[in-house]
């Protein structure tokens, strides 16, 4: 995780983007530590890493990479205000003896790739750049699965769809083309189908540990959803982020290892 002390909204490469509107970074601040302690509060490990000036975006550091066993592949964005991130979380992977791949298509790390366990789904249509698709398997040597996302408010994958754990996702379809939609429905029939109010919240930008999940107590539907299925949901609010598009699980690189 990146502490947002540069937070800010100064650019505007997503809808829920306004450099108009104000941001409280003070309050950014205490709703991320919040976020951490859940994290420590459940037992897991957090890894911190510095945040740079002028980068407002780098708190969430799910888009530095995506990092499966020893192997990551570092980020490659799309628009050049977030560019001078990537190499910063490559240094931080490399320094902690991660074999870092330098990729070569745009891929916006874990806002477009999430590891289901079995394979690699990878959203595109509005970041991730479909040239990612046989870099990433190649890098990774797992199967690659790729997504069209063709809602421009659900521009990450992580923005519309939770892995919960193996046999188990989460997703709003209205996000996903038709022929996503049949492969996500083919792929996981027992999904958990969220609504577009919850979503709206960015409740499914969610991170699970195949029991608890960390998610966005704004998203209240949701939260009863994944209860009666058995998940245990851990809300915390992170309404400061969300003016910048993002939310928990942006908010967290996983270290699948
Ligand atoms: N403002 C950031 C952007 O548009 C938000 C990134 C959110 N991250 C995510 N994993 N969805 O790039």
């Amino acid at each position: 995780m990146c502490p947002p002390t540069h937070f800010a909204v100064t650019y505007a490469i997503n809808p829920w983007m306004d450099p108009g509107q104000p941001v409280d970074r003070d309050l950014a601040v205490a709703q991320w530590t919040t976020l951490r302690e859940a994290y420590t509060g459940l037992g897991h490990r957090v890894d911190v890493i510095d945040p740079v000036p002028g980068l407002p975006d780098m708190v969430f550091t799910a888009n530095g990479a995506f990092v499966l066993g020893r192997r990551a592949l570092g980020a490659r964005f799309r628009e050049e205000v977030r560019t001078p991130e990537a190499p910063v979380h490559r240094e931080w992977l490399t320094s902690r003896g991660f074999d870092v791949h330098v990729p070569q298509a745009i891929n916006e790390g874990e806002g477009d790739l999430a590891w289901t366990g079995k394979h690699i789904l990878v959203g595109t249509g509005f970041r991730s750049s479909p040239e990612a698709l046989a870099e990433i398997a190649s890098v990774f040597g797992v199967p690659v699965i790729a997504l069209d996302l063709v809602d421009p408010r659900f521009y990450h994958l992580d923005t519309a769809l939770t892995v919960l754990d193996e046999h188990t996702i989460a997703y709003f379809p209205p996000a996903f083309s038709a022929a996503s939609c049949r492969q996500l429905d083919a792929l996981y029939p027992d999904a958990i189908v969220v609504g577009e109010e919850d979503a709206m919240h960015l409740g499914l930008n969610a991170t699970s540990d195949g029991q608890n999940v960390v998610m966005a107590a704004q998203a209240k539907k949701m939260a009863d959803q994944l209860a009666e299925r058995g998940f245990i949901p851990v809300p915390v609010d992170v309404s400061e982020l969300l003016k910048a598009g993002g939310g928990v699980k942006c908010a967290t690189l996983e270290l699948h290892t």
